[in-house]
This record gives C-alpha cells, sequence and structure tokens, in this order.
C-alpha cells in the first residue's frame, strides 16, 4: 500500500462506511481486535480531517478502542463481503476472527490495520461521547436503536495516514 495525502482522498464518504469497512482498535503490544462498522462519517472537525465511528458498548473491540490512542478504518474489495459479515457477526471475546477468516493483521507502531484493504484510514482520537436520548430532535430514532440500551458512543479521531492500494 502506498502512503497517501488526504488531499488525494477521493471517495464517496457514505458508500465507502456503508460496504465493507472494518474498525481495528489496539496494538501487538496490548494485543488487537477487528470488528465490522457501517455507521460513520468523513468530514472536518476542529480544523482536522476526522472519521467519526459508533460503537456499542457490548463490542469487545471497544475495550481496545478505550485502551489506546488510534484506530484504523480499512475498506475491503467487495468480494471479502463473507469475511466482513464473519467479523460483524462473530465477537472476538470468543474467536480469533483473523484467523477464522484467514484476514492478515498489520501491525504499525500503534495501530494494526488489514492488509487485504483498498484503503486504510489510520485515526488519533480526539473525543469520544455516548449518544444521549435528550439530545434528540427525534427520539423515535432513540427508540427504534436503543430500545435494548447498549447506546452507541461516538468516537471522533483525526486521520493522520491514508493508505491505498
Ligand atoms: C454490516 C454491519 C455493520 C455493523 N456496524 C456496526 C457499527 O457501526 N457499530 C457497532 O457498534 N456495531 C456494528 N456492527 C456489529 C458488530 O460488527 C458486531 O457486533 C461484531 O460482532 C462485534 O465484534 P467484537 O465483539 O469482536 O468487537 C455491524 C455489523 C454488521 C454486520
Amino acid at each position: 500500500m502506498e502512503k497517501i495525502s488526504i488531499k488525494d482522498l477521493c471517495v464517496n464518504p457514505i458508500e465507502l462506511i456503508k460496504h465493507c469497512m472494518l474498525l481495528t482498535a489496539g496494538n501487538e503490544a496490548i494485543g488487537y481486535n477487528v470488528m465490522t462498522v457501517s455507521w460513520g462519517n468523513l468530514g472536518m472537525l476542529w480544523d482536522k480531517p476526522v472519521a467519526i465511528i459508533y460503537v456499542r458498548p457490548s463490542r469487545y473491540t471497544k475495550t481496545f478502542l478505550d485502551k489506546q490512542d488510534y484506530f484504523t478504518l480499512s475498506a475491503l474489495p467487495a468480494d471479502y463481503k463473507k469475511e466482513v459479515a464473519y467479523c460483524g457477526t462473530v465477537s472476538g471475546m470468543r474467536q480469533n476472527k483473523f484467523a477464522a477468516t484467514g484476514l492478515t493483521p498489520v501491525c504499525e507502531g500503534n495501530t494494526v490495520h488489514v492488509a487485504e484493504a483498498e484503503l486504510v484510514l489510520k485515526c488519533r482520537k480526539l473525543y469520544a461521547q455516548p449518544i444521549e436520548k435528550k439530545c434528540f430532535f427525534d427520539t423515535d430514532l432513540y427508540d427504534e436503536s436503543y430500545a435494548h440500551g447498549d447506546v452507541h458512543v461516538m468516537y471522533v479521531g483525526e486521520i493522520v495516514e491514508v493508505l491505498k492500494k
């Protein structure tokens, strides 16, 4: 993969996040995990290019996300649908998802990304905030999404490196 400038990143952010996106957190020293995400945003905040993700507290990946300053988003080609579905239904608490899917972790400094990705965004955590019912204008959305609790935490990460195949 080659490192590119954020200025040369030309993607449809909605299509990118909706399909085949894997979140990894942790590193070689403390351990790491991977899970599928399809809720997220790319944009500018506090004068920085950012990726925002939404992770429910029940996700094993969140324990690594909270222990460490970085997270990584790896966009896989469409032919990895099966592996992405696996990472989105099985928890790393019970299974090593890299071993089970054959996906390859790449440990680099404080991050881990997926070698099979077409695009990788390495992010430095800037802000984390649980979604709050009182902040909704449309409270139906809250009721639809959180009838059983497990309310998402929003993580804003500065995009510090972009890798492209
Ligand atoms: C297509 C798809 C998208 C998903 N998007 C999210 C998401 O944005 N946030 C989230 O918390 N869980 C999301 N999930 C669920 C997690 O990926 C799933 O619960 C996973 O098994 C958690 O793994 P972990 O316990 O190893 O962290 C998604 C699942 C799928 C199949």
